[in-house]
């Protein structure tokens, strides 16, 4: 993957301006009531029965830090991240068996969550070079399935 210099600057520019928790756990909430068939996978996380349940689950909240800030190794190392991501591209296939698919729709909903807690610095150019990020993100975590 090749990053313009612009790119590079819009995906720092919004990095920095994001509260990892907050938004790590808007995304990952926001998957679970779009998405619900991807509960399945936290099933061990106790109530998901309704959005306000799940909103308002300490171990979502958790697990959606933990998914952004590792999620924040890729804006670290954007020349690189399919080997920032080798290890876990594992874990999701052959330990977790996360269905691929889910890295995008997990991307998809994290730029909806920028989109509406960024407000104007959510640029056309910003959305452009996040989406990419996202894109790059989910094949990197998808290239040890087999
Ligand atoms: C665990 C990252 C997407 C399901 C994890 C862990 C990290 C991580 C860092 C913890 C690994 C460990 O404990 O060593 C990411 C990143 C993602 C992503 C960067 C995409 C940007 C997803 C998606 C799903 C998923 C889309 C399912 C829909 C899980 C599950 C665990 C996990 C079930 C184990 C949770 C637990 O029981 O603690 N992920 N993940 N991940 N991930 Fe992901």
């Amino acid at each position: 993957v090749n990053w313009t210099a612009e790119e590079k600057q819009a995906i720092s520019t919004i990095w920095a301006k994001i509260d990892v928790e907050e938004v790590g756990a808007g995304a990952l909430s926001r998957l679970l009531v779009v998405y619900p068939w991807t509960q399945r996978y936290f099933s061990n996380f106790g109530n998901l029965s309704s959005p306000r349940a799940i909103e308002g689950n300490p171990r979502v909240r958790n697990h959606g830090k933990k998914v952004l800030t590792s999620f924040g190794e890729a804006v670290k190392n954007l020349d690189n991240v399919k080997a920032t991501f080798d290890k876990l591209s594992e874990l999701h296939s052959d330990k977790l068996h996360v269905d691929p698919q889910n890295f995008r729709l997990l991307g998809d909903n994290l730029i909806i969550v920028l989109a509406a807690t960024m407000g104007k610095d959510f640029t056309p150019e910003a959305q452009a070079a996040w989406q990419k990020l996202v894109g790059v993100v989910a094949s990197a975590l998808s290239r040890k399935y087999h």
